[in-house]
């Protein structure tokens, strides 16, 4: 499974998270949304390891439960069927009983319900960047369908433009053309964890 590029120059240990350093809070995720390549995995696994909280991409999770990668899924299944199942495996997540760091793929606003299920169930903050440096972050990558046809900077824009209304709800808005992984991590936690 092809991985993600990460917009990030830093290098991330992968997590040896126990569960019982855990703290348990229902409902109270952080929750990451915005475009692709606006660093959501990259921030989030950051989070999830200075924090010691559990780590979960919805992406990663609905290639696991599929067997293919997202870009199979959508050539085979089409985008439709993948909403289908980023839903049932957002509503899944978020009825964890533990905390966790919650990493989101970019369309998961479109869906009403998802909106819905996101919001209550935690802080959820946009990485909001703009469509050159998002660009910049997923040009050489080929994990993303959407982006494989016709000229990505323009469906970056649009999409953008489709998906600013739902992001713009977020609890916390950062922009982040010009900050690295640690600085959004940082800002991050000091807002989320003054609530949490
Ligand atoms: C999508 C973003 C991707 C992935 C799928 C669709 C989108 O996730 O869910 O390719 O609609 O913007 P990332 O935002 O993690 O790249």
């Amino acid at each position: 499974m092809p991985k993600k590029a990460s917009p990030c120059n830093v290098v991330i240990k992968t997590a040896k998270f126990h569960p019982m350093q855990s703290l348990q809070h229902q409902h109270q995720h952080l929750i990451l949304i915005g475009m692709m390549g606006s660093g959501k995995t990259s921030v989030g696994r950051l989070l999830a390891v200075s924090h010691r909280l559990p780590f979960i991409d919805t992406d990663h999770e609905i290639e696991q439960r599929a067997g293919s990668s997202i870009p199979d899924l959508f050539a085979a299944q089409g985008e439709a069927a993948f909403r289908e199942i980023e839903h049932k495996i957002l509503t899944t997540i978020l009825q964890g009983e533990e905390r966790a760091v919650i990493s989101t793929g970019g369309g998961v606003v479109v869906n009403g319900a998802n909106r819905d299920l996101l919001w209550k169930s935690g802080f959820v903050v946009y990485l909001k960047a703009d469509p050159e440096t998002l660009l910049g972050r997923v040009s050489h990558d080929t994990n993303r369908p959407l982006l494989r046809q016709g000229d990505p900077l323009q469906t970056l824009t649009k999409l953008l433009e489709q998906r600013a209304p739902f992001y713009e709800h977020a609890h916390l808005t950062l922009q982040v053309n010009r900050l690295n992984c640690r600085q959004i991590a940082g800002r991050i936690w000091a807002h989320y964890s003054k609530r949490h």
